[in-house]
């Protein structure tokens, strides 16, 4: 009788187990399944307003009457909406989706021989390299293999860094960048890591290596906070100054910036298994939870309006000194932390990931269907510094809420 009681015992624990991992899954699974079906329905909106694609017809953000703004296709941002495009067809399976998605990424081909900044990581890796994993092509595989050329030509061997920008000055006024890189810089080097594995070209692998073994020492502080620019000396190689762009003062931390980081070194460390980018990648998102609000989602630079961080006279964080939050920050690191959680299981990265993903998808920051100029998340900033897309929704920031979403879906 003891042993028949304890044998119902385990079969009712076992059976309670059952029904709460089943609950569990199902309640993800409708979490899922509301977003797509929200993304789908936005999209499908903004692809009324912009027609087919023109070159100039890339949506970008929301302006100041509440409509789509768009921009050409040598902006950085071009390649966003094809692969939100792509991660609709790999979430919902819907050959519709493969369709835009081909005539919007086809639309950029012509950007395989620009050079004139480093974001072609972004502009041809987000929309041909899903391209290529999601329904290949041939043609898809030499012209990622160009576009590992171009921007290989802005690479230095002195600096050991890929230039982001040609000359500019600093928000001083006096200080000159000839040679500035910045963090965002990372996310360029995925695709020159496909390309060497595309052509056997080992290249664009070394140089993608050295950039980023550059970045850690250069642009990384003490406490694994981040520097958004680091100017070089092409002579000697060093670097001359750190500073800011688009972050609050030159000494703070532009919160977009360290979630680049994040994304950038946990891509380094899937494709090279080198143990010190995981323990970077580790770091820097140590760093960042360590810094957020209760929901989650970050201020646009964590250092806004303390004691100790001034902005430079001629950025218009002089004058903007509102706690706003950056969406797009967010969904960057939710993405990226839904790879890290696989490298480094103990850490509690998947909590945070479904955690934050779930934020991103609350009214707080998910808008209503059809407003937002059909935008998928509000409350985004593109330079606060500039003066320009404050409290905006963000073409990125919806691509890495998608592309979150999926590698939810993907994640056990
Ligand atoms: N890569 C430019 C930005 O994050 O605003």
């Amino acid at each position: 009788m003891k042993k028949q009681m304890e044998i119902y015992r385990k079969t009712f624990a076992v059976l309670c187990c059952a029904i709460a991992i089943s609950a569990c899954t199902n309640e993800k699974n409708l979490f899922i399944a509301e977003n797509i079906n929200f993304a789908t329905g936005q999209t499908k909106h903004m692809l009324q307003t912009t027609g087919d694609p023109t070159g100039k017809n890339y949506p970008r953000t929301m302006n100041g009457n509440n409509r789509l703004a768009t921009t050409g296709k040598y902006d950085w941002t071009p390649g966003f909406f094809p692969g939100s495009l792509w991660y609709l067809y790999e979430l919902t399976g819907d050959t519709l989706w493969r369709h835009e998605a081909e005539k919007w990424t086809h639309s950029l081909e012509q950007l395989k021989t620009f050079t004139e900044h480093h974001d072609l990581g972004f502009m041809m890796y987000c929309s041909y390299g899903n391209a290529l994993r999601l329904a290949p092509k041939p043609e898809y595989t030499t012209i990622l293999i160009q576009c590992a050329e171009s921007l290989s030509s802005r690479y230095n061997e002195k600096t050991k860094t890929i230039k982001s920008w040609n000359y500019r000055k600093a928000w001083n006024d006096t200080t000159e960048w000839f040679y500035p890189v910045i963090v965002d810089n990372m996310m360029n080097l995925e695709m020159l890591l496909a390309a060497s594995k595309l052509s056997g070209n080992t290249k664009y692998r070394n140089i993608a290596i050295q950039h980023a073994n550059t970045t850690l020492k250069n642009h990384i502080r003490e406490d694994y906070s981040t520097y958004h620019v680091v100017n070089f000396d092409t002579i000697t190689g060093e670097a001359l100054n750190k500073a800011t762009c688009q972050g609050f003062s030159d000494n703070s931390t532009w919160s977009r910036g360290q979630a680049w980081m994040i994304y950038g070194y946990t891509m380094m460390y899937r494709e090279t298994n080198d143990p010190v980018y995981l323990d970077t990648a580790v770091r820097l998102a140590d760093f960042y939870l360590k810094h957020l609000p209760g929901d989650l989602i970050p201020l646009w630079d964590f250092n806004v309006g303390q004691p100790g961080y001034v902005p430079e006279k001629n950025s218009y964080a002089t004058q903007f000194q509102e706690k706003l939050r950056d969406a797009s920050a967010a969904a960057i690191v939710c993405s990226a932390l839904f790879e890290l959680q696989a490298y480094a299981p103990d850490r509690s990265y998947r909590d945070y990931a479904v955690k934050m993903l779930r934020s991103l998808a609350s009214p707080d920051y998910r808008a209503p269907l059809g407003e937002n100029a059909n935008f998928i998340l509000m409350h985004s900033v593109g330079s606060i510094a500039h003066k320009t897309e404050i409290d905006k929704p963000l073409v990125y920031a919806d691509y890495y809420f998608l592309e979150a979403l999926s590698r939810y879906k993907n994640t056990k």
